[in-house]
């Protein structure tokens, strides 16, 4: 989510998703079919026997006597190794604000579009209101209208598009932020225990974190089998905490060994997911995974999503923890505003970001 500059570049005609569904709302542009590969498995008989993302209790971890705080840390370390995704339940922030912070995301996609165009992402850029990664005009297009701040460090803010309306919309995304930024850091810390790693190993070495939000809204569509609310990708964090609006229908599904396993939102709970650096600095121990999100006939969807990455100026490589001689070294020392820089300029496409990091070998392609 850096505030880079880029190089102007052409998008074409991009349509508002919400104003669609209203005006037309059986028409789906061809720029929004999905070619037939990449066409979303919808919830049906299909999909796999039940298995469900694991849930971390953080009251546990954090008040827990030692055998109970060494079994949840256990379960951290299988679900983060296993699925790279889990949702944490009794974290301790106050369900009022997460309620605010859902009814200010809400209040500000339900503005008339015009109000919503005073802060416009412009293209190739991540933060403001409309489509980001969007890079060609021949690009398939999400089902989805999202808006996107920079919060931390401050220099990252851009203050003009930080909506006056909902008049207390700043307020609340502050105060949640702030709330959401503790949680990153304590996960940080029983992630850190789950590796056998000192406490505090990540916050030091991320110095001062860059940490940005995006709400994603998804409205209903006609033809959810035909398009996708946000194409396949890995998070270029090193963690994301993911708020799912109250009665959303489930939207968000994650790729499990080859198949797209739908995570059902549980009330209150975050859905937390390890960000390229975390594989990075785990040399692949775990794994950043793909992830997307697919559509309602009727219902829409909100999504509310904190990333948390290391500042900039913050050189990344595998730790020497979890480099030996069967575990070669997978991933090459960069620079992460570089890799924020590349994630923020190429379009979502799975894991393709990554590569960016890869030690080149002679099998690889
Ligand atoms: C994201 C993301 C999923 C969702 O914003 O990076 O993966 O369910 N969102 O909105
Ligand atoms: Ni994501």
């Amino acid at each position: 989510m850096s505030p880079v500059p880029i190089t102007p570049i052409k998008v074409g005609h991009i349509d508002d998703v919400q104003e669609l569904r209203r005006s037309k709302p059986m028409k789906i542009p061809t720029r929004f079919v999905r070619d037939m590969d990449e066409r979303p498995t919808l919830e049906t008989a299909a999909l796999p026997l039940p298995c469900e993302v694991p849930v971390i209790d953080l009251s546990k971890l954090m008040r827990g006597t030692k055998d109970v705080n060494n079994a949840e840390i256990s379960q951290l370390a299988a679900a983060c190794q296993e699925w790279g995704f889990f949702q944490v339940v009794n974290h301790s922030i106050d369900l009022g604000l997460l309620e605010r912070m859902e009814e200010a995301a809400n209040g500000f996609f339900m503005l008339p579009l015009e109000e919503k165009q005073k802060y416009p992402m412009a293209p190739g850029t991540v933060q403001g209101y409309g489509q980001a990664f969007v890079f060609s005009d021949d690009q398939k297009l999400d089902w989805c209208n999202m808006f996107a701040l920079g919060i931390e460090p401050k220099f990252i803010r851009d203050p003009k598009l930080w909506p006056k309306n909902p008049p207390e919309f700043s307020e609340i995304v502050e105060a949640y932020s702030k709330e959401v930024r503790k949680l990153c850091q304590s996960l940080l810390k029983y992630i850190a225990a789950s590796l056998g790693l000192r406490g505090n190993v990540f916050e030091e070495m991320f110095r001062a974190a860059v940490q940005a939000i995006r709400m994603n809204y998804y409205p209903p569509c006609s033809r959810p089998d035909l398009v996708l609310g946000l194409s396949p990708h890995s998070d270029g964090s090193a963690l994301t905490v993911l708020q799912q609006g109250k009665g959303s229908s489930v939207g968000l599904q994650i790729l499990k060994d080859n198949k797209w396993v739908p995570v059902h939102p549980i009330p209150n709970a975050f859905v937390i997911n390890i960000g390229d650096t975390i594989e990075v600095l785990t040399n692949g121990k775990y794994k950043s995974v793909e992830h997307r999100a697919v559509t309602h006939r009727e219902k829409d969807r909100l999504s509310i999503v904190t990333f948390y990455a290391p500042s900039y100026d913050v050189e990344l490589g595998p730790m020497e923890e979890f480099v030996d001689r069967s575990n070669p070294c997978k991933y090459r020392r960069y620079n992460h505003g570089e890799y924020s820089k590349h994630y923020v300029t190429n379009k979502l496409q799975g894991k393709k970001t990554l590569e960016f990091a890869k030690v080149q070998t002679e099998n690889s392609s």
